[in-house]
């Protein structure tokens, strides 16, 4: 009797799921996990599937950009139907677009204008609205602002500032007993991050971008070659050996347990490094990363995700609307202030309750709009090539493996040799 009562409820439960579910899809969408972003992912994600009645499964990708663009492409060159939007980083749109719907019908006009114009076009290719722009990103500097006071320094604002800087409180901490502590730490794994820190570097030498917008390769020439060779002095002084195989995270690790006392990274370590648990907290400031001395400009390399929907998706009318949900003015806030990742959408940076969890967003902005981007625009499908040339390079250059004058001749041969005629 009670069994036959139990089947009756679950057979009524399961009808009235399938009425309310009818016409429902599932969607899947790949989530970045560094620091918050997964968490951020799946609240965003579950806020819009309440919504919406859909459901949604968060897809967790590996950390590495580089590692995750071997991931995409495999299961979209099989038009494979496992993920239906993918968070994809600023580069990509040349080497994934031809996978990914025109968002154009999806999105209307005055949603697309809010945002940053430069990024829309990034991610607009033939008149076709690839991706639709979710955080931007662009390197700044971390400093212990206590640490500077305690040791009566300035923030420093070029890189031979910052190196003598760093290399004061490396010396006063160990000093004190921390044999644990560094000066710097930064991104120099063999990885599409050291691309992103090492154009900082070269940049802001006024070293060039590598292969500049018309098509030129620059990368062999003095400016760049003293910006490379300078980094190469921190490896083992300033910087731990292991920094060669650091990426975001690990810098952060490093800096966030009170071991470091500057740190080249993104703005979404700002949130962390201020979190309860952290034992930096209340204790840092962000500046713009340094210049390439006196003649120098302060530089950071242009970041950031967009979310695109594939082709192959079996739903793409409710990808498309996850991505509108995800992008909108209200999610991009709440992200910017839990998370501190920088919105796409320009009056954000107006908005008083984003400006007081993250007032750097204000004080930095230009950092933020004139971002250097990567030579990812010109050299399109093949800029991943390019790049893990431009980083093996480097990161030969930092492993004491050649110098950077040896390293980036070698480097302009291979660029010209992948280029077929000298020119991208
Ligand atoms: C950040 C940036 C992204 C970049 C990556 C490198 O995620 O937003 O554009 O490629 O770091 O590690």
């Amino acid at each position: 009797m009670k069994s036959t009562f139990v089947t009756a409820c679950l057979t009524a439960a399961s009808a009235f799921a399938l009425s309310s579910t009818a016409g429902a899809a599932t969607i899947a969408i790949s989530c970045g996990a560094v620091g918050m972003e997964l968490e951020l992912c799946k609240t965003g994600s579950d806020a819009w599937a309440a919504q919406s009645g859909h459901t949604v499964n968060i897809v967790s990708t590996p950390n590495s950009t580089t590692e995750r663009l071997a991931l995409y492409q495999q299961i979209l060159s099989a038009g494979g139907t496992d993920i239906d939007v993918y968070q994809i980083d600023v580069i990509w749109p040349g080497i994934l677009g031809s996978h990914f719907v025109d968002l154009s019908g999806y999105v209307d006009q005055p949603t697309v204008d809010a945002h940053f114009q430069p990024i829309i076009s990034n991610n607009t290719i033939d008149g076709k609205l690839l991706a639709m722009p979710w955080f931007t990103d662009a390197g700044v500097l971390y400093y212990r602002a206590d640490l500077v006071e305690e040791y009566d320094l300035e923030v420093p604002e070029t890189w031979e500032q910052l190196t003598a800087a760093a290399s004061v409180i490396h010396d006063g901490e160990r000093a004190k007993g921390n044999d644990r502590f560094w000066g710097f730490v930064w991104q120099g794994r063999a990885y599409e991050g050291l691309t992103c820190d090492a154009l900082e570097w070269i940049d802001s030498h006024n070293g060039g971008t590598i292969v500049e917008a018309d098509g030129d390769i620059t990368i062999n020439n003095p400016k760049a070659i003293a910006a490379v060779d300078l980094a190469a002095g921190w490896v083992g002084t300033i910087s731990p050996p292991g920094v060669l195989n650091y990426a975001e995270e690990e810098a952060r690790g490093v800096f966030q347990s009170g071991n470091a006392a500057f740190m080249r990274n993104w703005p979404y370590a700002w949130s962390l490094a201020n979190s309860p648990d952290s034992a930096i907290r209340g204790k840092v400031g962000v500046a713009a990363l340094p210049r390439g001395g006196e003649e120098g400009k302060n530089t950071g390399t242009l970041g950031g995700w967009q979310l695109a929907v594939s082709r192959y998706s079996p739903n793409v009318d409710a990808a498309a609307d996850l991505v509108a949900f995800l992008t909108s003015y209200e999610e991009q806030k709440r992200r910017a202030i839990v998370g501190s990742y920088n919105p796409t959408i320009g009056a954000l940076y107006e908005d008083s309750e984003v400006l007081a969890a993250t007032p750097f967003f204000g004080d930095l902005y230009d950092t933020f709009t004139n971002a250097v981007a990567r030579p990812s625009g010109v050299t399109s499908a093949k800029y991943n090539e390019v790049s893990s040339a431009f980083w093996n390079a480097v990161h030969a250059t930092l492993s004491g493996n050649g110098d950077a004058a040896a390293n980036l001749a070698s480097l302009e041969r291979e660029l010209t040799r992948m280029s077929r005629g000298g020119r991208w």
